[in-house]
């Protein structure tokens, strides 16, 4: 029996990457997963689409793209989950954030980006207190054990998964 076996997932960008994959192992350890991909080509709160440039030749409308589909995407997504959670008594929210939130890339210039997932971690650290009394935990990035009730303990966790860059970053 698979470690998610009898649970339901909704993962949004399962057309590609990252998303695709994680729907592909979240059913092979019995889920049962809702995806959804804005790219009706594709082959299949994860989605995000994106607009970086050099922080003085940032338009607003570059700002507001990245913002819209990296932290308002998020925040969606999980409300509408929300209700459905609650009535099955909890659940497990798994936010996908960057290492852009937590440093800054001197020599690729992503300031709305790194905005954007830094809203996304912090968000999850909210979402993890506003969920505590109808047993939702809320995590961000990490793989399909942390939805599991291995990871029944794991709450309001940031895990980056990034080879260690992050821990070795001077
Ligand atoms: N790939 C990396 O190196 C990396 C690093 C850090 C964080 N991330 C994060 O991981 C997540 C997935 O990244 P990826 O590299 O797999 O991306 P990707 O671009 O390969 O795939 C994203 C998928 O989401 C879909 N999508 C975009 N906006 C959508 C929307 N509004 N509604 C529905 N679907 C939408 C796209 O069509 C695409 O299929 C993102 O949140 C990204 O910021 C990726």
């Amino acid at each position: 029996m698979g470690r998610l076996a009898g649970k339901i997932a909704f993962i949004s960008g399962t057309g590609a990457g990252i998303g695709r994959a994680a729907a592909l192992i979240f059913a092979a350890e019995g889920t049962e997963v809702f995806g959804c991909d804005i790219d009706e080509d594709s082959a299949a709160g994860n989605a995000s689409a994106l607009r970086n440039g050099p922080f003085g030749t940032t338009h607003a409308e570059d700002w507001c793209f990245t913002i819209k589909n990296e932290l308002d995407i998020a925040y969606f997504c999980t409300q509408a989950a929300s209700p459905h959670l609650i009535a099955r008594g909890g659940g497990a929210v798994l936010n996908v954030a960057s290492v852009a939130a937590v440093r800054g890339a001197p020599f690729m210039p992503m300031v709305p980006h790194g905005a954007a997932k830094g809203g996304v971690s912090a968000m999850s650290l909210h979402l993890c207190a506003a969920g505590a009394p109808h047993h939702i935990r809320a995590n961000t990035i990490g793989a399909a054990f942390l939805c599991s009730d291995e990871a029944a303990f794991v709450n309001g966790a940031d895990l980056m998964v990034d080879g260690g860059d992050s821990a070795m970053a001077g």
